[in-house]
């Protein structure tokens, strides 16, 4: 019998996401049988009470399982919750009556709550004999608001788990187009000879959201794009696009060669602030045709508020493979639209036999989209039918939804069973975490000293101008402005 209890079990990232991916993984027969889910939180909720809100999540969150009417009672029927207070010893002890006394039997605790009660969380669950054997701990961002919180939650965690024990989630590495970008460079000859600095110009990864903040207006005031999606979910693509191949597929192996990355990436001084980061907050402008509030305006932030809705960085990665290519980093809330896109740009040719006036010469790129759809496409030089040489570009196009009618698993589904049979492969490690950190501390430091250095975006746009600039300098341009 597997126990997966959740705190935060009434909050909003439980309802979008951690029971509709845990009711799909049961719908398609992915859970034990014998499997229990406990939700935890604050409020004093009957079970009753509990499997109602389930029950609701799944009818509002969930239409892509696809589950029955009776499959749906039957999930209620492992549903339980108990009431916990991170600083009420006998909460726990409740809890635990609740668990399975075996401690071979799986246990999975996602803590789906603030930082600041992760430690009051895993002290009272290690006071209580929960977490020996076989238990794990899921953690959800944000961990840290810098490397030295990052250090102390890390270090204060390490106190009551082995580092194996600890799941630090990252649902990024949960999308399917993440585990191809495995599949792409290391299952494939005729990449990798060209997967350095000898062919590539640049590499581009954006991630655009049409989105605002939504009803976390309070919560991402405090954190910031840069904390919200550039420490975690884009480093982690620049590791995986930038890695040395593995030694093997084993969790630490593929861990190891992407803390180097990371590693690597070059620190930035506050000049190189100024010069290679942009960053940005929306005013009211329009999304697909409807008019939005600007960032100020939203519900929870302050209307002076200085915080960064958008940031481009131009990074550099100091090693052999890298040296000298470009890294450019973006993302962006209530931009013209939502695409997670990974570019590689490759050299142009070292001179052309065609002359001028043949069409746009544009060099080769691969571009890697993660959403909204999932696809691969090779943009080559060929040449237009008709008389005479006039190129023109073409892509050579690998639709993932063409190409298979296989169910796809979406990420936060794939990353709890994953925990839940305890592979950590797509979790990331304390020293990945630090190493993230270490990197974007300069900037963060470097940003609260130059006020003025935010810029500002229309909502429903590509950012601020100087994002574009930032490539033009350098002969460069994002995908969109070709
Ligand atoms: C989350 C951020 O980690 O990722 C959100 O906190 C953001 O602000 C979300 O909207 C984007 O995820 P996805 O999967 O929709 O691209």
């Amino acid at each position: 019998m597997t126990t997966f209890v959740l705190f935060g079990g009434t909050g909003d990232l439980a309802k979008r996401k951690i029971i509709p991916a845990l009711y799909s993984a049961f719908v398609n027969g992915r859970l034990d049988p014998e499997f229990t889910f406990i939700g935890a939180a604050r409020e004093a909720l009957s079970d009753e009470d509990f499997r109602k809100r389930v029950a609701t999540s799944i009818e509002t969150y969930a239409a892509k399982a696809n589950g029955t009417k009776e499959q749906l009672a039957a999930f209620l029927n492992l549903v339980g919750y108990t009431k916990i207070d991170a600083k009420n010893p006998e909460d726990f002890e409740v809890l635990k009556s609740r668990v399975n006394a075996d401690t071979s039997k799986a246990k999975l605790f996602y803590l789906a709550i603030g930082p600041d009660i992760f430690i009051p969380v895993v002290e009272q669950l290690s006071k209580h004999g929960l977490v020996e054997g076989n238990a794990r701990v899921v953690v959800e961002k944000p961990l840290g608001r810098d490397a030295k919180s990052a250090k102390e939650i890390n270090s204060a965690l390490r106190t009551y788990l082995n580092e194996n024990q600890i799941y630090r989630i990252d649902h990024y590495l949960g999308k399917e187009m993440v585990q191809n970008l495995f599949a792409l460079r290391f299952a494939n000859s005729f990449l990798e000879p060209l997967w350095n600095r000898k062919w590539i110009q640049d590499v581009q990864i954006s991630i655009s959201e049409q989105v605002g903040v939504e009803t976390r207006g309070d919560f991402y005031d405090k954190t910031g794009a840069l904390r919200d999606m550039v420490q975690n979910h884009l480093l982690q693509l620049v590791s995986i696009v930038a890695m040395e191949p593995p030694v093997n597929a084993n969790p630490d192996a593929i861990r190891d060669e992407k803390v180097k990355v990371l590693r690597a990436l070059r620190k930035f001084t506050a000049d190189d602030v100024s010069k290679k980061t942009v960053r940005g907050q929306y005013r009211a402008g329009a999304v697909d045709g409807k008019p939005v509030i600007g960032y100020q305006n939203e519900p929870g932030v302050p209307a002076s508020s200085r915080a960064e809705t958008f940031v481009a960085i131009r990074a550099e990665i100091d090693n052999w493979r890298w040296a000298g290519v470009p890294f450019y980093l973006r993302t962006g809330k209530r931009m013209a639209s939502r695409c997670a896109e990974i570019t590689i740009n490759f050299k142009p040719i070292p001179y052309s036999i065609f002359g001028k006036g043949q069409g746009p010469l544009r060099s080769n790129r691969l571009v890697i989209t993660l959403q909204p759809e999932e696809s691969v496409q090779l943009f080559m030089k060929a040449k237009e039918p008709g008389e005479g040489i006039r190129l023109s570009d073409v892509a050579l196009n690998l639709d993932f939804a063409e190409a298979s009618n296989l169910r796809r698993v979406e990420s936060y589904e794939r990353l709890l069973l994953d925990a839940l049979h305890g592979d950590l492969t797509l979790f990331v490690r304390d020293d990945e975490l630090g190493a993230a950190w270490e990197w974007i501390d300069p900037i963060m430091n470097a940003w609260e000293n130059d006020a003025e250095g935010l810029k500002s975006y229309i909502a429903g746009s590509w950012g601020p101008a100087a994002a574009s600039y930032l490539l033009a300098q350098h002969g460069a341009a994002w995908g969109e402005e070709y």
